[in-house]
């Protein structure tokens, strides 16, 4: 069975190597890089997704039983699979919510292939005019799972265009402008949208509503992540121990695609220093290199943490406020550290803005850094 990964000469559909390249090249490890906080700020950031190793699509689970990880969501999405199967219908429409990185369109390639079926990936930025959805639409075949990624910054006309055709596999075009003007429907396949969201608050109540299944990712346990980390090792013919899986796990920050990433790092690191495998020592002495810290901080989180405690007393502040006075991006704070710190217990939200919690203060303290 053919799992369709975006069709690339489109401009509205995307391949799943759709982003930035990573910041080496694994084939000319140089072991004269200078690790700054900004070199380590892009090891560790979850939005960035690798495009530096041929192995990309190789180290994706392709079934759920490969899946490491997110056992609830994985127990909901057997069920629903199950049942579909033996309606033979279309999975329902799934939103999937969380912070990146946690493997939200792997799932959506994995629940298309349980379902024998192709997946469509495309992103709401690539959505901008109504032909962009509507063209996508009348070409699905029955049963094929839509994918779109950052579903929240749908357009107005899009989403409503999505409206009758998640209920009633229907589309309804306006044909002519002014009074002239006619609605035609067409009818569409049965098919199952998968959305994507790291922001599931932003997503209006009609379209959220039109979800039958809503899930959230959850960061990944060290454990969870030590596993994928010796699968994808596997994978990659690296060898490396389980003490190794875990160092790097520990500095993974709760999600696979830095703890692949970080894996990549280390093999470069290893193969550059000759050593046999990746053990514990190997792994920490690398990720020394590469200032990718053991601490659960890293320089960009203590820097937004200290600048919330000595700036506003450690709040509560609004975003704009701690973007301006970080000089980080207000979204990249939003999307990137706050979930992570909010996870960990460091920051809490309230309706007057962000504070630093009391166990960050001790923590920052006891690690000495301000
Ligand atoms: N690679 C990335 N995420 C994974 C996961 N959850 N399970 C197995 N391999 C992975």
């Amino acid at each position: 069975m053919a799992i369709k990964r975006g069709t690339t000469s489109k401009k509205n559909t995307q391949s799943l190597k759709k982003t930035t390249p990573s910041s080496s090249n694994p084939q000319q490890p140089s072991t004269k890089v200078e690790s700054s906080p900004k070199n380590q700020q892009r090891l560790v950031d979850p939005t960035t997704k690798d495009s530096d190793d041929g192995n990309a699509q190789n180290i994706r689970p392709h079934r759920l039983q490969d899946y490491i990880g997110q056992e609830t969501l994985k127990s909901v999405l057997k069920i629903g699979i199950k049942a579909a199967l033996d309606r033979k219908d279309p999975l329902d429409h799934l939103l999937l919510y969380g912070p990146p990185g946690l493997g939200k369109t792997t799932m959506s390639l994995i629940l298309a292939e349980e379902m024998g079926v192709n997946c469509k990936i495309t992103a709401a930025p690539a959505l901008e005019r109504p032909r962009d959805i509507t063209g996508i639409l009348v070409n699905l075949k029955p049963g094929d799972v839509l994918f779109i990624d950052e579903i929240h910054r749908l357009n107005r006309l899009t989403e409503e265009l999505l409206y009758p055709a998640m209920e009633d596999y229907r589309l309804d075009i306006t044909i002519g402008k002014g009074q002239a003007s006619r609605t035609r429907s067409i009818p569409l396949p049965k098919f199952t949208l998968v959305g994507a969201t790291t922001k599931v608050g932003s997503l209006t109540s009609p379209l959220r509503d039109r979800f039958g299944l809503i899930e959230r990712l959850r960061f990944y346990e060290p454990e969870e992540l030590a596993l994928i980390i010796e699968r994808t090792a596997k994978i990659l013919d690296v060898a490396i121990t389980q003490p190794g899986a875990m160092e790097i796990a520990r500095r993974s920050r709760g999600t696979p695609r830095i703890a692949n990433r970080l894996l990549r790092r280390v093999r470069d690191y290893q193969v550059v220093h000759k050593h046999e495998n990746i053990n514990e020592e190997v792994a920490a002495q690398s990720l020394d290199f590469y200032q990718s810290n053991p601490n659960p901080l890293d320089w960009t989180d203590r820097m937004i943490l200290e600048t919330m405690i000595h700036n506003f007393n450690g709040g509560p502040v609004g975003l704009e406020s701690v973007a301006a006075s970080t000089g980080e991006d207000a979204k990249t704070i939003e999307d990137v550290y706050e979930p992570y710190l909010l996870q960990i217990g460091f920051l809490h939200r309230t309706h007057r803005g962000r504070m630093v919690t009391e166990m960050a203060r001790k923590h920052l303290l006891k690690t000495d850094y301000f």
